[in-house]
């Protein structure tokens, strides 16, 4: 292979190193590209365009593979817990059973947010959208703690504002619900493990104790694990382009809940939900809405399907309907959901236009299912996800904090406005 690609503009030749990642994937670099030529590259959307080199997560597209740290995502699914995935991806390594047993000790004592914050979940009104109030909430949550980085000991204070984080976007999350339904607040336990202390957070009730139930635990750790990196989509790439002007990690992370949000990317796991309750709800069929989502003159696209990057069957996807059938098998109970879901899935990997355009389901597509199986409503789907994607994020602001090549973020662009023309008086505008 050749380690260089040649450019030849305005009758000159230029060089550009390639490079190549540790899975064979190839690059070249550009970053001389507009001192040696004066030229800047175009790339919506980036399609083609590396943001950063990156150890965390490794994906394959076209062979449905996803890795962390070079652990297939099928293992950790069915062997590691949440916490220690969440340690894998932000140290680089599988914790030691000593540094798991001090990441608990510290999730469970963290848990807390200050009580100063609990007006804010009940003043907020009915219909705000639980995205907006875990971005707030998250970012207000800083300003209760020391300015980040600022401090001389580094380490430490990243390491007690990521495990604050990570324990307390459960009890956020958790409190945002309960107040959502005017229930008061029910607080972290300590000797619950971290999914089995949010299952209790939401569901617990002075009425109604939450029941322990292992097969919803082991699914909610399942979930969470699967959602917990995706290398530079466009929340962890958000959350590095606002820690690139060396923003904080709280204000980082309230983009990057922002950026999830939408219903192209995180957010659509609710629109998945939604699709399926109006095919039951309004008497549309499964084929009526494939052909909305096909209709170019229609806005309406079949969320659940299609990825950036899976041109095959998404790996997250395929963990997730193998659980669905665990947890619908053990329950004995039935989601008449699944089966519009199923039949879905069935006439679109059969149809001309998906198979075209490679559209298969992604993750969001069963994740919905599986959380009203456990009684999550459908407005807080998004948030289950930013519970999940947080380690994910993290990890990708440490590794660009510690990256010495990290730069501030700040694309170029093709200027098409007006060129310069002269002031014109109001009067004759
Ligand atoms: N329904 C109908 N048509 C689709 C869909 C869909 N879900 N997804 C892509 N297409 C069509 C699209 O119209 C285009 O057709 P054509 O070539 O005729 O113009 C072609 O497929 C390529 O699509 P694209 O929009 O150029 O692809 P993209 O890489 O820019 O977009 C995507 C990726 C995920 C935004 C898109 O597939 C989509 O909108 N899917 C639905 C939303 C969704 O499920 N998002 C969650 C993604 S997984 C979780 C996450 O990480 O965010």
């Amino acid at each position: 292979m050749e380690d260089k690609v040649k450019l030849s503009f305005d009758g000159k030749d230029f060089e550009f190193p390639v490079l190549k990642g540790s899975e064979n994937e190839k690059a070249f670099d550009v970053s001389e590209l507009r001192k040696k030529t004066g030229l800047v590259t175009l790339d919506y959307g980036y399609l083609n365009t590396g943001s950063t080199k990156s150890a965390i997560t490794f994906v394959d597209g076209e062979n449905g593979i996803l890795r962390y740290r070079g652990y297939a995502i099928e293992d950790l699914a069915e062997k590691a817990t949440f916490p220690e995935v969440a340690w894998l991806l932000i140290y680089g390594e599988l914790p030691t059973e000593a540094q798991l047993m001090r990441f608990r000790t510290m999730l469970t004592e963290n848990a807390l947010i200050h009580e100063n914050l609990l007006h804010f979940f009940r003043e907020m009104p009915p219909s705000a959208h639980p995205m907006g109030i875990l971005s707030s909430i998250v970012n207000a949550v800083g300003l209760f703690t020391p300015r980040f980085y600022d401090d001389d000991n580094k380490a430490d204070v990243f390491d007690l504002t990521t495990v604050g984080l990570i324990s307390k976007i459960r009890t956020i999350a958790a409190f945002t619900y309960k107040a959502s339904i005017g229930e008061p607040f029910v607080y972290p336990e300590a000797e619950r493990s971290y999914c089995s202390n949010f299952l209790n957070m939401m569901f617990s009730s002075k009425a109604k104790p939450y029941n322990p139930d292992p097969i919803m635990e082991k699914a909610l750790n399942t979930l969470l694990i699967v959602h917990a990196d995706h290398e530079q989509n466009c929340s962890t790439s958000t959350v590095r382009m606002v820690g690139s002007s060396q923003a904080s990690l709280y204000a980082s992370i309230c983009a990057g809940i922002c950026a999830l949000w939408g219903p192209l990317h995180g957010g659509a796991n609710q629109a998945v939900l939604e699709t399926l309750l109006r095919i039951q709800q309004s008497g549309m069929t499964v084929q009526q809405v494939m052909e909305k989502a096909k209709d170019k003159n229609d806005p309406f696209r079949l969320s659940g399907f299609g990825h950036r990057v899976y041109k095959s069957y998404d790996p997250r996807a395929k963990v997730l309907k193998k659980l669905m059938h665990q947890v619908f098998e053990r329950e004995h109970e039935h989601d008449p959901l699944l089966d519009i879901a199923t039949e879905l899935e069935e006439r679109a990997l059969k149809d001309d236009y998906f198979i075209e355009r490679k559209l298969y389901p992604n993750v969001d597509f069963y994740s919905g299912i599986l959380y009203r199986a456990m009684g999550i409503p459908t407005n807080m789907l998004t948030v289950m996800f930013a519970i999940g994607r947080l380690p994910g994020w993290i990890a990708h602001w440490k590794e660009m904090h510690d990256d010495p090549c990290s730069k501030i973020n700040r694309p170029r662009q093709i200027y098409t406005g007006e060129v310069l023309r002269p002031w014109v008086d109001r009067k004759d505008r």
